[in-house]
């Protein structure tokens, strides 16, 4: 559990976090607190148009609201950050205001860029290239996973070359992140659970990643300690607002420990197969996590058996390696118990595809803080025959 004297880590997350059922109506008064006075929403056409939520923030920012813009699709693209950003350049916006999932948030982090900066998305790819602060920046997740509201990281696709790039600046992180559980609680069963499961991804990989260390292993552990308890009751009951916030912390803490430790191994599948064939990310992850696990479990059984202990697993006389194990296959249990499906198979990657996602995943971003360095791509076919066909 602990670490080498030669322990070195930079923690870094500045965002200012607002919890609290109706901490949405906040919003103006934080985007005062930034001392900014045009605020762009950006979201989804759902949240917008059929939902109360985006009038919701709309009215709490008043005359502030410099417009909306609501062209966010479920895996967003390069090309809708450029359209955002010539909107809001139009309406001469200065801060922005992402209510939504991942998808808005990141969308919202490349509009930031591309105000401050100008360009196209496509100049900016990369890891720590900006040198200054962006766009003002206050984000209201709608759900609790992708932990984007605190992370550094945003996720676009490139629709053309079906690829999903990564953008990865500290410059990029919200400054405001307003949990509001009241906004989640719309949120049918199947999202609850795949995008719950997306924040346990978050906080499995930064404990056992290459680049661990305590604070993210206490934020990932007390994240996947709470999924555990909350996330069947929010599936089960998503009117219950005390298991919506506490899903909204989990994802929260899952997004501040990645955006420290990295992710590994189950992200970079994750990608590849939601790039290549629209798996959701949230359900993609949960599917990938108990092979990987097995994958890795000889060089992180005793991250593993932490894990084990997190999800309350009795794993008392046994041994890291098969504490390790009986976390994975706990995982796998508790996927279905949320009521996930467990393969790729089942959710339509063809099996004669497997070799060439193996080959994507190596190319990945997230792969190279992988607890175990994957250098074959035939590491990861192995890992996705596994996910493909139930066998663990
Ligand atoms: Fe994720």
């Amino acid at each position: 559990m602990g670490y080498e004297a030669d322990l070195a880590f930079l923690f870094y997350n500045p965002t200012r976090v607002i919890f609290g059922a109706g901490s949405s109506g906040d919003a103006g008064v934080e985007l005062q607190n930034l001392k900014c006075s045009r605020a762009l929403i950006v979201t989804d056409k759902y949240l917008h148009e059929k939902t109360g939520v985006v009038k919701k923030v709309e009215k709490a920012l008043g005359g502030a609201c410099a417009g909306v813009f609501s062209d966010v699709p479920a895996d967003s693209g390069v090309h809708v950050v450029d359209k955002g950003a010539a909107f809001g350049r139009e309406r001469g916006a200065d801060a922005i205001v992402s209510v939504g999932g991942g998808s808005a948030i990141d969308t919202a982090k490349g509009i930031a860029i591309l105000l401050r900066e100008g360009g196209s998305l496509l100049d900016y790819q990369g890891f720590q290239i900006l040198t200054r602060d962006q766009t003002p920046h206050i984000s209201i997740p709608t759900t609790a996973g992708t932990g984007s509201e605190v992370t550094y990281v945003a996720v676009i696709k490139d629709h053309e070359k079906k690829q999903k790039l990564l953008f990865g600046d500290h410059h990029i992180i919200p400054n405001v992140a307003i949990l509001d559980p009241k906004l989640t609680l719309g949120l049918p069963p199947m999202l609850t659970a795949a995008t719950g499961m997306d924040a346990f991804s978050h906080g499995l990989e930064a404990v056992t990643s290459a680049q661990r260390e305590p604070i993210a292993d206490a934020l990932g552990l007390h994240a996947i300690r709470l999924i555990k308890e909350w996330l069947p009751k929010a599936v089960k009951n998503g009117a219950d607002l005390t298991a919506r916030g506490q899903m909204l912390i989990a994802a929260t803490l899952g997004g501040a420990a990645f955006s420290n430790a990295q992710v590994g191994l189950i992200h970079a599948i994750a990608h590849v197969v939601g790039a290549r064939h629209g798996v959701h990310h949230g359900t993609a992850n949960a599917i990938a996590m108990p092979y990987a696990m097995k994958f890795n479990n000889d060089t992180v059984p005793d991250r593993y058996a932490l894990v084990a202990h997190a999800m309350g697993v009795d794993v008392r006389g046994q041994s890291d390696e098969a504490a390790g194990l009986a976390a994975a296959r706990a995982i796998l249990a508790f996927n279905k118990e949320v009521g996930l499906p467990t393969t790729f198979k089942e959710v339509g990657v063809p099996e004669s595809d497997l070799a060439a996602c193996a080959e994507a995943a190596i190319s990945d971003g997230a792969i190279v803080y992988n607890a175990k360095p994957v250098m074959d791509p035939r590491e990861v076919l192995e890992v996705l025959k596994g996910a493909w066909g139930g066998v663990l």
